[in-house]
């Protein structure tokens, strides 16, 4: 796939990476296999913000325990200063950690896995610069810093300064190695749920950032590449009108274009978007625009996915969803037919999209023949997960790009939590490594380097 990433041109890209002086070996771990203790994941950048409590032991499958609480991010957390976003993540910890009662007096301070879903350029495993914020947070003094510092910032400013943040992750690379840790065929981690984003286990010598000799010392050969496919764009990815005023009204326009045709944030407002344009050319609505319908926001991807799903004669999922978004009770059928198909269109749009970006990954890894061994990948998100015909549009759009017998070699997996799940794994299996630095590696199942 050719594009653009960060909101660069392609060519801009290249010459960047020209003047570039060669990297310090990339920092690498293990993917987790055989850690135990106890560890905490913090995972923020879609809508609900995340603490998740894992206890690893070393019976089969190795987790004893797993405790999360999901609080909704408050709509000023998306705008305050980047200080007040960090400090609502380490307070949810620790009140989390003390609820649950293994953090507080007697026990020790937290090991905490940061899984921070945005495009960072990662320096070590758990340090990066923040290259821009996507979706909907806007936070001043966050772009240009290390996370990782700001959340150790905001552990000691809520008075828990020997809190250790052992590793940063991107949800995309958490839910490889979720997916991964219970299934040995995931290649690829993908998320499709607010925003949209994969990651891949790649040959190390592929990759135009790692110099050669980097690229020799990492054991195994492969490393873990965060594509950030949600920021491609290219002349060849058709944009409609509706497309365009979307993006121009978000606060990051002209960045993450294929995110704004695929992800769960945006497919309501496509939808609405084409429906105003239907309305006020009089094809729809008999030419009435309702009042509500003129509100961003009012359409959500969860209606797109009821009135997809409607399969009633009289289309009354439908009725009922343009009764409650938009307070139009009359609808004739064909009103709510067209509507339909509008839904359906924008859906199957961001399906067809995911598919060809799943099949341009595997083509790079070489795993889309139609013989060896099947390959997976795991898939988190929310529309994923409650979109119920997206799965098959995906899968049909596959088979058309793949072939049948080689489309049948790939599976979608659908899972939970895998990036916090994710995190907290990495954090185990780095806080491991650093307390057997120098000694001969444990056997494990990948190495990888994020
Ligand atoms: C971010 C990615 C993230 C994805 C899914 C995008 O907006 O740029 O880093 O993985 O959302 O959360």
């Amino acid at each position: 796939m050719r594009g653009r990433e960060g909101g660069r041109p392609a060519s801009a890209r290249a010459r960047g990476r020209e003047k570039r002086p060669a990297r310090p070996p990339t920092p690498t771990l293990s993917f987790p296999s055989h850690e135990t203790g106890h560890y905490f994941a913090i995972d923020i950048g879609g809508t609900n913000f995340r603490v998740v409590y894992v206890s690893l032991d070393d019976s089969p499958g190795g987790v004893a325990a797993v405790e999360m609480r999901d609080t909704p991010i408050p709509d000023a957390a998306y705008i305050c200063p980047a200080a007040g976003l960090f400090d609502m993540m380490a307070r949810g910890l620790l009140d989390f950690g003390r609820d649950i009662g293994v953090l507080g007096e007697g026990e020790q301070p937290p090991t905490v896995g940061f899984c921070f879903s945005f495009p960072c350029d990662q320096t070590a495993l758990d340090a990066g610069v923040l290259l821009k914020l996507t979706k909907r947070f806007q936070n001043e003094g966050a772009v240009g810093t290390d996370p990782v510092e700001q959340l150790r910032a905001a552990f000691a400013r809520a008075g828990e300064p020997a809190a250790k943040v052992v590793a940063l992750l991107n949800d995309s690379v958490g839910t490889l190695a979720g997916g991964r840790y219970t299934d040995p065929a995931v290649e690829l981690g993908v998320i499709l749920g607010t925003g949209t984003n994969a990651a891949y286990v790649e040959t190390a010598t592929s990759v135009p950032k790692l110099d050669a000799a980097a690229a020799n010392s990492l054991r195994g050969g492969r490393v873990v590449v965060n594509t950030e496919w949600g920021g491609f764009a290219d002349d060849s990815l058709p944009t409609l009108d509706a497309d365009r005023e979307l993006d121009a009204a978000t606060p990051h326009a002209g960045e993450q274009l294929m995110e704004k045709q695929m992800s769960g944030m945006y497919l309501g407002e496509v939808a609405r978007r084409l429906l105003v344009s239907l309305a006020s050319s009089g094809v729809l609505f008999s030419g009435r625009v309702p009042k509500r319908l003129a509100e961003p926001g009012c359409v959500t991807t969860a209606h797109v996915a009821r009135c997809d799903g409607d399969r009633s004669l009289a289309l009354a999922a439908t009725a009922a969803v343009l009764a409650d978004a938009l307070g139009a009770t009359t609808t004739s059928y064909l009103d709510r037919r067209l509507v339909r198909r509008v839904c359906h269109l924008v859906a199957l749009r961001s399906a067809r999209l995911f598919a060809t970006a799943v099949a341009a990954l595997l083509r790079q890894i070489g795993r889309d023949a139609s013989s060896g061994p099947p390959v997976a990948a795991a898939v988190d998100g929310g529309v994923f997960e409650h979109y119920a015909l997206y799965r098959g549009y995906a899968t049909a759009a596959l088979v058309e790009l793949l072939g049948r017998s080689a489309a049948s070699r790939v599976r979608l997996n659908r899972v939970r939590d895998a990036s916090s799940r994710g995190a907290a794994f990495l954090a185990a299996a780095a806080d491991h490594a650093a307390q057997h630095a120098g000694a001969a590696p444990a056997p494990a199942r990948e190495l990888v380097a994020v």
